[in-house]
């Protein structure tokens, strides 16, 4: 575990310093790492191990988590937020929830138009440039300012995403200092050890130390997110700034970002396979408390998936990348999917539910 004193609170200050310091850091690092490290890379496979809380007898009220959803003011992410929220208030109070209080946190910088619709706090931008047109490089840098600035009365945080629906009454799955994650099948640390290197060293212990997982879904302790929290900054921006690192990790460097930070702290996570369902690779929702719908959903008549390939029949969120979905989606052919039909029933509901749905401008 690395001083957690040492790592320091992040600060305007902070990004400043970054910014002046990235190119020698960059350089430095990747100098040394040049130097001391061989090609022994990706030869090893890490199978994700299913790690189970034990029985956790703490008393019901101080296991409450506070939902905490990092958003943007555009078109597309609001649509998702709304009904997000608008489920989270369906399942907050039935049997097995942990859900305490919900806050959007909003890193655009300025209030939006559904500040009286979700309980939102506003937080900053990273400064003009520095996330090199890559949003989720925000997500960090809100934490760090919302943990600072608000008042959150639960002592556990779950870090949630806009298309994130809450289909299963979500208890808290951390077991103390031990957060709960989902295992994501394409984040392998073992595979990039040469990259992740660079961030975590070897006196840092295993680079299996790194979980498989990104921030979000996680439950965790509040005091170890505002420890892990700048350090993410910190790792996410260095990530960004580097090639090498950039280029092998893409999309979901902010991912790997939380993982090295949280691993720098010391801190395992619970892999939870049932956090989460992925339509429509899983087909079922059994058990599992939060659908995803991060891919898109096509089918051809016969029911048949025709992912990659445009479907007759077919619900993708990007199709609704300027404005929300209509009311009242077709419901898939039949042959689909539990858990595709479930989720756009879902949709449905909430669209049909919530006022002003269609009507609603940005602004
Ligand atoms: C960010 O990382 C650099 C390079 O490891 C380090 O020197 C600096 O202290 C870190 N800053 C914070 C606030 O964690
Ligand atoms: C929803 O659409 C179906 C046809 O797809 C229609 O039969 C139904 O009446 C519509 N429901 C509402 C509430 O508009």
């Amino acid at each position: 575990m690395i001083g957690r004193k040492n790592i320091g609170r992040a600060s305007p200050m902070l990004l400043i310093l970054l910014a002046l310091g990235f190119f020698f850091a960059t350089y430095n690092l990747l100098t040394l790492i040049i130097q001391n490290r061989g090609s022994n890379s990706g030869m090893e496979f890490f199978d994700p191990v299913i790690r189970m809380p034990e029985k956790d007898t703490r008393a019901e009220n101080s296991k409450k988590y506070h939902v905490a959803l990092t958003a943007t003011d555009a078109p597309y992410s609001q649509w998702q937020c709304r009904i997000m929220y608008y489920w989270y208030k369906k399942m907050k109070d039935m049997p097995g929830s942990d859900m305490g209080k919900f806050t959007r946190v909003l890193h655009s910088g300025r209030p939006d138009n559904l500040m009286e619709e979700i309980p939102s706090f506003v937080v900053d931008p990273l400064p003009q440039g520095l996330d090199r047109g890559y949003i989720v490089l925000n997500r960090p840098w809100a934490f760090v300012q919302w943990l600072e600035k608000a008042t959150i009365e639960e002592e556990y945080i779950l870090m949630a995403e806009p298309d994130h629906i809450f289909v299963n009454p979500l208890p808290n799955l951390a077991n103390g200092d031990h957060p709960a994650g989902f295992p994501f099948f394409y984040i392998k640390p073992a595979a990039n050890e040469k990259v992740i290197r660079k961030y975590f060293p070897e006196e840092n212990g295993p680079v299996n130390n790194v979980d498989p997982i990104g921030n979000s879904p996680v439950i965790i302790k509040k005091s170890l997110l505002e420890e892990i929290a700048p350090t993410w900054v910190n790792v996410s921006l260095r990530m960004k700034d580097d090639r090498e690192t950039d280029n092998a990790f893409g999309w979901v460097l902010e991912m790997y970002a939380y993982a090295v930070a949280s691993a720098l702290h010391g801190v395992r996570h619970i892999l939870r396979k049932d956090f989460m369902l992925q339509p429509p690779w899983d087909l079922e929702i059994g058990k599992r408390f939060i659908i995803h719908y991060t891919y898109g959903c096509d089918y051809n008549s016969k029911g048949e998936l025709t992912y990659g390939k445009i479907g007759e029949w077919r619900f993708d969120k990007r199709s609704y990348l300027s404005g929300p979905p209509p009311r009242n989606l077709s419901l898939p052919p039949p042959g689909v999917p539990e858990s595709v039909v479930r989720l756009v029933k879902m949709v449905n509901e909430a669209t049909a539910n919530i006022p002003g749905w269609e009507t609603l401008r940005s602004g």
